[in-house]
């Protein structure tokens, strides 16, 4: 959602802010905005638009001073406008506020300060949040922040400052991420790391209620209650490099072209003479042999992630399996307990809905495992154990090599849960090793075939409507590929199981319609072919993604073909996904899409 930056210290802020809020502009970007104090009073600088626009302004206009906030926004409370983008200052000028989360009682509280004769100019929620302090400021800024905290609810990382307390930055969150970065003779808040990384490695994580007093040479951490808490600094290791561009025209193509070398950080550290070594997690072999259900809770591409999974596990362990989108699950009141399993997917480690479930598994008793990407986030924190995916920064809004090394953490889980149980002959587990550890050099030799599959998006990229369809493993596969091409190219396409399409979907293909048929399940080929013929009847084009051993058998029932190179069948996803992230970017770059910030979307999904 939004990205919040500020910064004290002996440089001017307004340029190090802007230097933050390009790194964080995947969070969100409708309007951005920064307030520093100038010696005199909070001045602000704000717009609708993207960062650019904001940049053209301030090489205009002055903002002196070494201490401030900025703010990039995705909207949730009023339209994209210069009024209620971020920056907030309170009535009398004494605070600003840039906020990321949601005041759910905005409004109560908003009534009852208008009646107090509080103007308010902006259909924010986050302004609420700077007239409160105001109001309730006595002298003691700390003191306002807890009065603050008190009544608000919902979720927000907030960044204050104060014009009668200009040498601090103010800081606090609940349900939505924050850190303080800990420079020499200057120091940072961040909605997340790579805002700071060129700056210092050195952070420290707020957790829910904590609050944070930033001034030039040090930082205080206090509690709900304003009593003082020490907070250990953690080391970051993520490599700049890893959050810039590198020659790439898109973070999208950079991280899809990381693939290869992301699984193999992600695998090979878990692979030791012929076993699979979870050293990271804590599960016994007593502890899986009880385990009576397993549930997967994701949102989006986690949620993906987590339809291959089902196969994977109910394969391998034979277990019941349960998959939710955790906005559901949450509400739903699962049926849950000590036997439960909870396998929570999530790249940010911070999405609202899957956190909410995270807490509901737990309320419940259940063991939960995270698979998270970024170090140290909330559901990072939050569950029993986790494993992370070591991806790297992934800065594109469309996920790509999340999917993949999220996907290879679900195949660790599985073979590590066959292997402690004993439930797989040692010559199977051997296979399935031996298939995972080839999984990056797979991929390598998949995303060398390029023009290929931009041949095939130069030919269908003005097409309206796209069908994607597989069996099994092959579709999940296309729910993911069906989102990603979307989320970027704004092509309207649906993913479905092709046995399922004679039931009503069919109805939707006529001369022409394009259906992207995955076939690399051989188990359920002569299925498929079927379903492709019945499409093909009603005048369909076909373009059918397979391994190369079928290829010959897909291409009398297809236009088109592209092969991907075999695997295990429940691993056949990393493979058919990589085309299909390829067609997706390369569809929406031929419509001039912005592909690293399509529309109305944000990266990391802090909010219900
Ligand atoms: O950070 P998370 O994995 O929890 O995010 C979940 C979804 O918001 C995310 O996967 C989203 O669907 C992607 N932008 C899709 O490409």
């Amino acid at each position: 959602m939004c990205g919040i930056v500020g910064y004290i210290g002996g440089e001017q802020a307004a340029p190090v802010l802007l230097h933050g809020l390009k790194r964080l502009e995947y969070r969100g970007y409708d309007s951005a905005g920064v307030a520093v104090y100038n010696g005199k009073a909070v001045q602000v600088v704000k717009s609708k638009g993207r960062l650019a626009v904001l940049e053209g302004i301030l090489r205009e206009e002055e903002l002196p001073g070494t201490v401030g906030i900025g703010h990039t926004r995705w909207a949730t409370h009023g339209a994209p406008s210069d009024v209620n983008s971020h920056p907030q200052v309170s009535d009398g000028g004494l605070f600003a506020v840039v906020h990321n989360g949601i005041i759910e009682n905005y409004l109560d509280i908003k009534n009852h300060l208008k009646r107090r004769g509080v103007e308010f100019v902006s259909d924010t929620d986050t302004e609420v949040v700077a007239q409160m302090l105001e109001h309730y400021y006595q002298g003691d800024v700390l003191e306002a922040i807890r009065q603050v905290i008190l009544r608000v609810e919902g979720s927000y990382a907030l960044g204050i400052i104060c014009a009668s307390c200009p040498e601090k930055v103010y800081a606090v969150r609940k349900d939505s991420p924050l850190i303080v970065g800990l420079g020499e003779g200057e120091n940072f808040i961040a909605s997340d790391v790579t805002a700071i990384l060129s700056r210092t490695r050195r952070v420290c994580r707020l957790k829910d209620g904590e609050i944070a007093v930033l001034e030039q040479g040090r930082v205080s951490f206090f509690g709900p209650d304003l009593e003082p808490l020490e907070k250990p600094a953690e080391q970051v290791e993520w490599d700049v490099a890893a959050a810039e561009k590198g020659g790439y025209e898109h973070f999208m193509m950079k991280e899809i072209c990381e693939q290869p070398e992301a699984l193999g950080k992600t695998i090979s550290p878990r692979l030791r003479e012929g076993r699979v070594v979870l050293d990271d997690i804590s599960l016994t072999r007593e502890e899986i042999e009880n385990f009576s259900r397993v549930y997967i809770v994701a949102c989006g591409t986690s949620y993906h992630v987590g339809a291959v999974a089902k196969y994977a596990f109910e394969k391998l362990l034979r277990l019941p399996i349960e998959v939710d989108v955790a906005s559901e699950f949450r509400y739903r009141d699962p049926v849950l307990d000590e036997r439960s399993l909870v396998i929570i997917i999530s790249q940010s480690g911070e999405t609202a809905d899957t956190l909410a479930a995270l807490r509901e598994a737990k309320r419940q008793g259940a063991r939960t495992l995270a698979i998270v990407n970024v170090v140290g986030s909330t559901i990072a924190a939050e569950a029993d154990d986790v494993l992370y995916t070591w991806a790297g920064p992934e800065i594109a809004v469309a996920s790509t090599k999340a999917y993949s090394t999220q996907l290879a953490v679900i195949y660790l889980i599985a073979l590590y849960m066959a292997q402690e149980t004993g439930r797989l002959p040692g010559e199977e587990l051997a296979g399935y090793l031996k298939a995972l550890e080839a999984l990056p050099a797979q991929a390598e030799r998949c995303l060398r075939e390029k023009e290929t599959i931009q041949y095939f998006a130069s030919q269908y990229f003005n097409a309206h409507d796209m069908y994607f369809i597989g069996r099994n493993v092959d579709y999940a596969a296309s729910l993911e590929a069906s989102l990603k091409l979307k989320e970027i190219s704004y092509i309207h396409s649906e993913a479905y199981t092709a046995g399922e399409l004679k039931h009503g979907p069919i109805s939707l293909i006529e001369e022409g319609t394009l259906v992207i048929a995955i076939c690399t399940c051989g188990r359920l080929f002569d299925k498929m072919m079927s379903n492709i013929r019945e499409v093909k009847a009603r005048g369909a084009v076909v373009l059918g993604i397979t391994t190369e051993e079928l290829r010959e058998k897909l291409a009398q029932e297809t236009d088109c073909q592209f092969c991907v190179p075999a695997t295990a069948d429940f691993m056949l996803p990393s493979m058919s996904i990589l085309p299909l992230q390829l067609f997706a970017y390369y569809a929406a770059g031929m419509k001039g899409c912005d592909i690293d910030k399509p529309r109305n979307l944000a990266k990391s999904v802090t909010v219900e």
